[in-house]
This record gives structure tokens, sequence and C-alpha cells, in this order.
């Protein structure tokens, strides 16, 4: 019998990344190859976002040429994955007439059996939340590489009054850590070396009385040599265990995401946060004492309902506190369904504007003052490969994520650890020479 082949195309975040990594091991599986090219395609599924209208919008404009495809060839099958999944439902199939398949975070394991219903002209729809999915047992597909994404939780209850993700995502449940240990060996053997521990707010990470540290801690001793990072820690659940447990294993980066939002407390509260900037900055300045050569990023959304000029310049200010290294900065959109959505979105689209960019400029100029406080400085870069602009050069990573590029040497090969003195920067980037 032939073998159907799927392509897959992945939007948001790096949870869907995850995502489809583990929807390609399960096809696979059951027998189904997979392809990057969309027009010899079988089955062509979209891993999708819904976290802000323009994610949405996006999404819609490439289903429209996806349309073009079926509409040459109405044998192959069009699937929604992910977030819009969840959140659209039947309306994805009802109204976008060419999607045979609609699967939510929590259904994946039906996936297969949808495809091949499809493929018999049947529409198939699976979007049930569950409390207790974590997809412990099936191994994602990955190709041969340096870095890897592991999720190790699913879900969030924090609900955020503007975000989503509760209502897409469903309730916070926790993968063993046994078994994400064993990836880690398992990665660590195929030659990763750094792997990311992802969760909406892994924080609130435990299985059977282990928390977060306990994982963190546990994942760096499976190999010394590989790079271990997190994402996302929510401030109100940062706890000191996390801290001492970074500064007590090398491997471990000294970097931390702690999404701020806002600097203003009366915003920080209709946005259900759960801190003060208070918390936060100390919160900052303990993990600075603990982990001297810590950094931060951090996420940043602009005219949040009522905001006001001086709720924005409250979050210029905290940026300028905390220097960041970097940050994921925002419009704010509403989103039906959420505790937000029912306030006025009564900062206009121009102040908006206006503000985001204030602050991305504002982002700009402290990340390259950070930079520059690297020149002359040693930093140990992990390689990846070639320089995107030259291949007589190389390029790597630091510890707190930045790109670093330096001329090339036969004797360095991907995967390697060098240490690179810094003598020059951008806001996005460092040059150094191996030293
Ligand atoms: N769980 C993570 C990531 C959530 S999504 C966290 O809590 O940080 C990533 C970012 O998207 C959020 O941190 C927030 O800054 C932004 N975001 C979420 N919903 C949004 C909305 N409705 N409008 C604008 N930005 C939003
Ligand atoms: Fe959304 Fe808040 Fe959960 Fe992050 S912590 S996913 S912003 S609800
Ligand atoms: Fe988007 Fe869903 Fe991630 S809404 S940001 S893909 S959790």
């Amino acid at each position: 019998m032939k073998q159907n082949s799927v392509y897959i195309e992945t939007y948001g975040c790096q949870m869907n990344v995850a995502d489809t990594e583990l929807v390609q091991g399960l096809l696979v599986e059951k027998g189904y190859s997979l392809t990057q090219n969309i027009d010899t395609a079988d089955v062509i599924l979209l891993n999708t976002c819904s976290i802000r209208d323009n994610a949405e919008q996006r999404i819609y404009g490439r289903l429209g040429n996806i349309k073009a495809i079926k509409d040459k060839d109405p044998s192959k099958v069009i699937g929604i994955l992910g977030c819009m999944a969840e959140r659209l439902k039947k309306d994805l199939i009802e109204e976008k007439k060419m999607v045979d398949v609609v699967v939510g975070p929590d259904e994946y394991r039906r996936l297969p059996e949808f495809i091949d219903d499809a493929f018999t002209g049947e529409k198939g729809i699976g979007v049930k939340l569950s409390r207790t999915e974590t997809y412990d047992d099936i191994l994602p597909y990955r190709e041969n590489g340096l870095s890897a994404w592991i999720s190790v939780m699913r879900g969030c209850d924090k609900f955020c009054s503007y975000c989503v993700v509760p209502f897409t995502r469903g309730r916070e449940r926790s993968r063993s850590l046994d078994s994400i240990k064993n990836e880690v060996k398992l990665l660590s053997q195929k030659g990763f070396r750094e792997i990311t521990l992802l969760g909406q707010n892994v924080n609130s990470y435990s299985d059977n009385g282990n928390d977060f540290a306990d994982l963190l801690s546990a994942s760096a001793k499976v190999d010394p040599l590989m790079r271990i990072r997190f994402t996302t820690s929510h401030p109100q659940d940062l706890s000191d265990k996390l801290l001492y447990t970074i500064t007590e294993n090398d491997n471990i980066c000294k970097y931390i995401h702690l999404p701020v939002q806002s600097g203003s407390n009366r915003i920080l509260e209709l946005m259900n946060r759960t801190y003060t900037i208070e918390h936060y900055l100390n919160l900052i300045e303990k993990a600075r004492k603990l982990i001297p050569s810590v950094s931060f990023s951090t996420d940043i959304i602009s005219g949040f309902p009522t905001e006001s000029e001086e709720d924005h310049r409250a979050t210029l200010t905290v940026m300028r506190q905390v220097e960041y290294d970097g940050a994921y900065m925002f419009k704010y959109s509403p989103r039906e369904g959420t505790k937000a959505y029912r306030m006025n979105d009564d900062v206009s689209e121009e102040v908006k504007t206006k503000r985001l960019n204030e602050i991305i400029d504002l982002q700009q100029s402290i990340s390259l003052t950070q930079n520059q406080k690297l020149i002359g400085k040693q930093e140990i870069i992990l390689v990846e490969g070639d320089s995107r602009k030259s291949s007589d050069y190389l390029s790597g990573r630091t510890d707190s994520n930045k790109v670093a590029i330096f001329p090339k040497q036969d004797n360095i090969k991907p995967g390697d650890y060098v240490a690179v003195k810094i003598n020059k920067v951008t806001s996005a980037t460092l040059f150094g020479d191996v030293i």
C-alpha cells in the first residue's frame, strides 16, 4: 500500500513546535511519511496559534493559498491543529469549507484515525480538552540536531485576563519526571547539546512531590555538556529553590525569561497577573544577588484597556530598571471569551502603535548597551554552524542565548564549546575571536 505523506506547517509558540514533533512521531508510527513539499503532500496540516488576532489572520491567509491546492486536487486532506482548532472548533469546517480535519491540542492521538476517515470523505473533529493527557509515552519525531524542545507540562491555570491559552490548552498537568529524564538521556546520546524545558508556566510543574527545581536539577545531571534552558516562568511562582538550583549547576543557563507585561500595578491587577511591580523587582534583585551573571528577557503588552500615558511610562521605567537582554513586545489584542474582552478596548490603534514603538526603541537601545558591556569579555559559545551571512564565519550562542559570530577554524565543529573574546557588538549580535 502506498504510504501517505504529511506536510505540517507550524505557527505560534515553542509549545506548538514541540507538539508538531509529537504529531510527526505519532504519524510516522502509524505508517505515514513526512514531507517538506506542500505540493506533493497527501495531507496538509497547519498547527495554529490564536494568541492575537493578527496570528489568526495570517493563518486564514495561508488557508486561502492552500484552498487553491485543494481545488486542483480534491483528494488531498487538509487539517487544522493547535489553538485555533480548539478555539473555533466546527466553525473551521463549516466556514472554511475545504478543511477536513480539526484537532485540538489534547486529541492528537486520534489524528491518524481522523485522517484515514477524511480520505473516505468524512469530516473529523476532536477538540475535547483533557485533565490528564501529557503524551508521556510518545517519542517526538526529531531530526538530528543540537537543540531540542521538551514539553514538560501542558495547559495553564493562570487565567491572565487577556489570554486565550487557558481556553485553548486547558488545565495544567505535568509529565512524569522519569520520562523527561529519559528523553534528555536519549537526546544526549544522539548528540544534542542543548534542551529547553517548556511549559506555559513551568514553575507549576509537579510530579510525585518533585517540583520544577527538582526536574531542572535532574535534567542537568544527565549530561554535564548539555546546556539546559527553560521557559516560561511566572513571576508569582519563581521560587528561591529554583534560583539556588540554577547557581548550583554549571550547565543550567543563567538566563530567565520573566514576562512582566506592564510596569503599572493598576494594569497588572486588571491583567490578573497576581504580582505587584515591587514583588517583580525584588525577585530580579534576589536573582541577581544569587546568580551574579544572570540575564533576563521579558514580554510586554502595550495598550491594555484603560492604559494611561502614566501607566505606559511605568512600563518604560521598569525596562530601564531591569535592563532586559531582550523582549517580546506586543500590542494588546482583544480575545473573545477572555475576561479582558468584556473591558472596553479603549486605547486607540494609533496610541497602541506609538507606545509599542517607544517600547521597541527603548529595548533596542538597552540591548545595545547590554551587549556593549561584553566587549573585551570572554564568552563560552556553543557552536551551531556557518554564520548566515558568510561561510568564512561560524555562529553560535552564549549561555545568555545571544548570537555570536567568529572566524572559522578547521578544528571547530558544530556542537563544540569554544571561548570567544568579544570585540564588536550590535543590539542583536556579538562578534569576536576564538581564544
Ligand atoms: N505562558 C507564557 C506565554 C504566553 S503567550 C507567559 O505567561 O509568559 C506569550 C505572550 O503573548 C504573553 O506573555 C503576552 O505578553 C502575549 N499575549 C498574550 N495574550 C495577548 C493578547 N491578547 N494581546 C497581546 N499580547 C498577548
Ligand atoms: Fe496566558 Fe497568563 Fe497562562 Fe501565560 S500565564 S499562558 S499569559 S494565562
Ligand atoms: Fe499560540 Fe497556542 Fe502557543 S495560542 S502562543 S500556539 S499556546
